[in-house]
Parts: C-alpha cells; sequence; structure tokens
C-alpha cells in the first residue's frame, strides 16, 4: 500500500511539473482522443474518460455534466469509443500508458467490463463505470471498481404508469372497445439493461394496475431518432388502426415515432395515441409541452455525470468514496444509484 501511495505521489508530482496550465475543467480530445499534452493541471488528478458513442442525446447531457463538475476538481479527457469496443480498450490503453489517476467509463458493451476492469487492476488505476452496467461478476473482481447509474426498472414502472393515468382517465383510448390496451414498443439496445428492464417493468406497471394488454408490435431501434421514426412508420403500415399506445424505452425514439404518426395525420383533426419516452432531453420536452409527447421519465443526466465525477476524483486521490467525500450516497460499497421522475407537462419545470 504504501508503494502504491508513494508511487501515485511520484506521478502527482511529476505531474505538477509538467503541467503548465491551473485551469481545471473537461478537455474533449473527439474521436481521435488524441494527447491533450500541455493542459495538464497543477496538482489536479488526471481522469480519463470513455464514453460509448458522443453521438448519442442523453450520454452527451452527462458527458457535459462530467465537464461541468471537473471544474477546479480534476482534470478530465473525455474520449469517444464510437460505438466501437475494440476502439474503447485501445483508448483505456492509451489511458493506462498517460498514467491517468481513474478512468470513468462508459462501456460500448457491457459484458466487456470484465476485461477493462483486469487491465485497470493490472495498472492499479480505479475506475468508476456509468449507465451500461456491468455484471456483477465482473464488479466484484476488483475493490476499485463502482458503478453509477439509475435503477432502469423503476424508469419501466414510472412509464407504464403515465400510460396507465391516461387509460383511466380517458375511456375513449379503448379505441375498438375490446376492454385491452393494444401497444407497440420501442427498444433500446437489446442486452442493455435500460432496454430489457424498461421494456419489461413498463408492460407489468400496466398489466398490475388491471389493465389488460395486447402487444401489437416491438422491435428495437438502438436509442435511436430515425431508427424510431422507421420503426413506427412500419407498425403504423402494417396495423395503424389496432394501436392505442405508442412506449418508446427513450425519448429520441419516441420523438421518432412522434414524426412518423405525424406524418400519418395524427395530432390534427382529433387524431391521437399516446406516446411516452424516459430521459427528460430539452427537444422531448418541447415535444410535451406541444401535447404530442404524453410523458416521459426524467434520467438525471446532471447528477450521474456530477456522481461519475466526484466518486473518480476522490479514488484518483488514492482515497475511499464515502457519502462524506462525494455527496452521493453509496450502496453495497460499489454502486451510486440516482433516482428517477416521472415528467408530465404538468411539472416540466422539474426537468429543465
Ligand atoms: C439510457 C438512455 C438512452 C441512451 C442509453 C445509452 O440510459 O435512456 O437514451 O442514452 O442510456 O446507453
Ligand atoms: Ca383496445
Amino acid at each position: 500500500m504504501k508503494k502504491i501511495v508513494s508511487t501515485t505521489l511520484i506521478a502527482a508530482l511529476a505531474l505538477s511539473i509538467v503541467g503548465c496550465s491551473s485551469s481545471g475543467g473537461g478537455t474533449q480530445s473527439g474521436a481521435g482522443g488524441g494527447a491533450t499534452g500541455g493542459e495538464a493541471a497543477a496538482g489536479l488528478p488526471k481522469i480519463g474518460v470513455a464514453i460509448y458513442k458522443f453521438d448519442d442525446t442523453f450520454m452527451t447531457g452527462v458527458r457535459n455534466a462530467i465537464s461541468d463538475a471537473a471544474n477546479g476538481k480534476a482534470e478530465v479527457d473525455i474520449v469517444d469509443s464510437q460505438n466501437s469496443q475494440p476502439t474503447q480498450n485501445d483508448k483505456v490503453d492509451l489511458f493506462i500508458t498517460k498514467k491517468v489517476n481513474a478512468l470513468a467509463i462508459n462501456p460500448v458493451d457491457r459484458t466487456a467490463a470484465g476485461v477493462i476492469i483486469d487491465k485497470a487492476k493490472t495498472a492499479n488505476i480505479p475506475v468508476v463505470f456509468l449507465n451500461r452496467e456491468p455484471m456483477p461478476e465482473d464488479m466484484q473482481k476488483y475493490d476499485k471498481v463502482y458503478y453509477v447509474g439509475a435503477k432502469a426498472e423503476e424508469s419501466g414502472t414510472m412509464s407504464g404508469e403515465l400510460i396507465v393515468d391516461y387509460w383511466k382517465a380517458h375511456p375513449e383510448a379503448d379505441k375498438n372497445k375490446d376492454g385491452v390496451l393494444q401497444y407497440v414498443m420501442l427498444k433500446g439496445e437489446p442486452g442493455h439493461q435500460d432496454a430489457e428492464l424498461r421494456t419489461k417493468f413498463s408492460v407489468k406497471a400496466i398489466e398490475d394496475a388491471g389493465i389488460k394488454v395486447e402487444k401489437v408490435a416491438e422491435d428495437t431501434a438502438m436509442w435511436d431518432r430515425v431508427k424510431g421514426q422507421e420503426k413506427m412508420a412500419a407498425f403504423l403500415a402494417s396495423s395503424g388502426d389496432k394501436i392505442e399506445a405508442v412506449l418508446a424505452n427513450n425519448d429520441d425514439m419516441a420523438l421518432g415515432a412522434i414524426e412518423a404518426l405525424k406524418a400519418a395525420g395524427y395530432f390534427k383533426d382529433g387524431k391521437y395515441v399516446p406516446v411516452v419516452g424516459v430521459d427528460a432531453t430539452a427537444p422531448a420536452l418541447k415535444e410535451l409541452e406541444a401535447g404530442t409527447l404524453l410523458g416521459t421519465v426524467l434520467n438525471d443526466a446532471k447528477n450521474q455525470g456530477k456522481a461519475t465525477l466526484e466518486i473518480a476524483a476522490v479514488l484518483a486521490k488514492g482515497e475511499t468514496p464515502t457519502k462524506e467525500n462525494t455527496g452521493f450516497d453509496i450502496t453495497d460499497g460499489k454502486y451510486v444509484w440516482i433516482s428517477y421522475k416521472k415528467i408530465t407537462k404538468d411539472n416540466m419545470a422539474d426537468a429543465q
């Protein structure tokens, strides 16, 4: 342990000698993930951050929150893994070569977390995963591994409840008057805990409220707005008249679905179908306001980014994260869970 501490100290010293600027905060090196030499801030721990892909609306919010939280606390180098696990592994190797003091990783493939943990452990660098939850057995492989995320089932339940409230208040929602709710599901990336559990728990919440359901169609749109629009257009072409609700695992896919619905004449002349999403992104709030999106669930990018940075910064200093030194509750010694919140037009301000 002593040896480890002194190595860290020497590294920190070397950093402070090499460093020429005193400003903290984020540097986003983009797809190239190149060196940010000359930007090392004296005395601040260095954190290497890899995001699964920059071109993701919600993760852009998280990435900006990490940058903001880093101000004065750490020097962060945020890189784009371009949705490729091999690319991310290379970026991790590069961070290790550069001797970062901690890693924050949003895995491309959460089952690949074990490989990253092995690399980090060998180099004795702590690692915080975010947004894509590693398997429990991988989390046990190393004492300096943490996860910051949100309980996927909670967001699923909340989005289902939004549909329940609507159905109960609007008897006309049962278009074919069969007492059954016919729905379509736009799923996120298969295998992602948020896609699997939101799908399962949103439907469960509706059934638990005593409502019979029938799945008209389900397909993955990979969290993506354009794909969401394409899949929804296909659902409308094959079974448009049947659909009584649209459940999307995230807002981008919900917004794509709304585009397809608009093109099919919905949201005017009394033609309506309830659409729900998850995330509460800025463009989704606009649709809430306009009355096209029925509701969403706040996926708190700000606190997920902040918690990731706080935990990584404490670890980077060789300390153990606690509620006192991070401001966040730590469950089972490894997990930080950020709460979701149901959002409708009535409480939109809570998500802004
Ligand atoms: C989810 C979020 C999606 C997408 C995904 C990426 O939590 O709801 O919009 O960003 O993470 O892993
Ligand atoms: Ca019906």
